[in-house]
């Protein structure tokens, strides 16, 4: 039966997700204000065909970052550029190949030393990069890559993005990729 207090409590409860859904609403037209360009571009919808960690894409991996990247930045008070943050974020794994395929590149096993560089080499031939952003991309897996970031965002898109790998290596975020890797087996059944 249901008195009082718990009608309240769900009451709470339903207030406190509709909040949480208007600041995911808020941080993603965000992202989407400062980053339409790169959403849109063929290249980046196409890290959806690729698995980061556990059954998150790269694609929604980087989504993930910049948003984490964009709430912290705001609930901590941090004074950065926040539209060069969500863009470093958006493009810090723009590798562009999956570091799971057995035979892609010699050194695929040092994916974690070796992406930064591809990354950037990729976002340079595409847009035009501050050297915010250059540095947030090619520092990001600090300290596999010795020098650390120099900028704020460069260290808080770093902090975002193990926190994100870590949540998806333990599925705890979770996202499409069962979904994609059934399409890539279904389609390589057809080109049989
Ligand atoms: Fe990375
Ligand atoms: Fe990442």
């Amino acid at each position: 039966m249901e008195g009082k207090g718990s009608v309240s409590r769900s009451e709470r409860r339903a207030k406190r997700w509709k909040k949480y859904y208007k600041r995911q609403r808020e941080l993603h037209r965000q992202i989407g204000d400062a980053g339409k360009d790169i959403l849109q571009s063929r290249n980046f919808r196409y890290t959806r065909e690729h698995i980061q960690h556990g059954n998150m894409t790269v694609n929604n991996h980087c989504m993930n970052v910049a948003r984490y990247s964009l709430a912290w930045s705001q609930k901590l008070h941090i004074n950065c550029n926040r539209r060069e943050l969500i863009r470093g974020a958006l493009l810090h794994d723009y590798f562009l190949y999956d570091w799971h395929d057995e035979d892609y590149i010699k050194p695929h096993k040092l994916h974690g030393f070796y992406h930064p560089g591809r990354a950037l080499r990729n976002a340079d031939r595409e847009y035009q990069l501050t050297d915010r952003e250059r540095d947030i991309i090619k520092k990001h897996m600090w300290p596999l890559t010795i020098v650390p970031p120099m900028c704020r965002e460069g260290w808080i898109v770093t902090m975002a993005d193990k926190w994100c790998s870590m949540m998806e290596t333990l599925r705890i975020h979770r996202g499409h990729g069962a979904l994609i890797e059934k399409l890539r087996d279904y389609r390589a059944e057809e080109r049989e």
